[in-house]
């Protein structure tokens, strides 16, 4: 499926291009964007080759990596990303993830956009389960996970070594049943 546009609440969210490179910088080279991450700071050539990665997932038949530039209504300015992957097909389960330049933090664009993506993955895409995941210092990113609906399942004490550390995670997923319950909650 290629080109994905989706239109949220205050959000949108489109497929990445190669001139989204200067605007991925700001989120790239933000020490705090990556602070809980297991991936570091990224240089010019990283950014355009993770921009580049993410162009060539799009074209994979069939697809299972949508990873969405996220931007303002009535913008195409990338301000941040968000997409899915997609696992094997027939268990009908992707995971999520979600970054967002830090001068967007903190006004409802993170779960706009987290909530556009669960829409796709149970609406058009048809999946059974989303997961995702957080270090348990990352609030920002727990508290974002918690207000769409998703459940805490587990968390899993240090089960990573990252920079220097050992890190632990938490586990959020959603199933499309509760995904529907919760839809249908609001529009009562
Ligand atoms: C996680 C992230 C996407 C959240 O996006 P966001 O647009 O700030 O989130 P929202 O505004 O929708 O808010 C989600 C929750 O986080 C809280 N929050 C967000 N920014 C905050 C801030 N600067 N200070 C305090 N709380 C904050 C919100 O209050 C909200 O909690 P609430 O429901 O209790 O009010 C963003 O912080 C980010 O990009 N972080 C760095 C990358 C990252 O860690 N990604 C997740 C990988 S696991």
């Amino acid at each position: 499926m290629y080109p994905v546009r989706l239109v949220g609440s205050n959000v949108v969210l489109r497929e990445i291009e190669p001139d989204d490179w200067r605007e991925a910088r700001v989120l790239d080279s933000d020490p705090e964007v990556v602070r809980y991450q297991t991936n570091d700071l990224l240089d010019e050539a990283g950014t355009k080759a993770a921009l580049a990665r993410s162009i060539g997932f799009a074209s994979v038949v069939p697809r299972t990596v949508y990873d969405f530039a996220i931007c303002l209504p009535g913008e195409e300015r990338y301000v941040g990303r968000a997409g899915l992957g997609i696992g094997r097909p027939e268990h009908r389960e992707a995971s999520v993830w979600f970054h967002l330049r830090r001068d967007h933090w903190g006004r409802g664009l993170g779960s706009a956009a987290l909530t556009a993506l669960l829409d796709f993955a149970f609406g058009e895409l048809g999946l059974h389960r989303i997961f995702g995941d957080c270090d348990p210092r990352n609030l920002h990113s727990a508290r974002l996970m918690e207000r769409v609906g998703m459940v805490r399942e587990a968390h899993f004490r240090e089960n990573y070594w990252v920079k220097g550390e050992w890190c632990g995670a938490f586990i959020y997923a959603v199933l499309e049943q509760d995904w529907r319950a919760l839809k249908a909650r609001k529009v009562r």
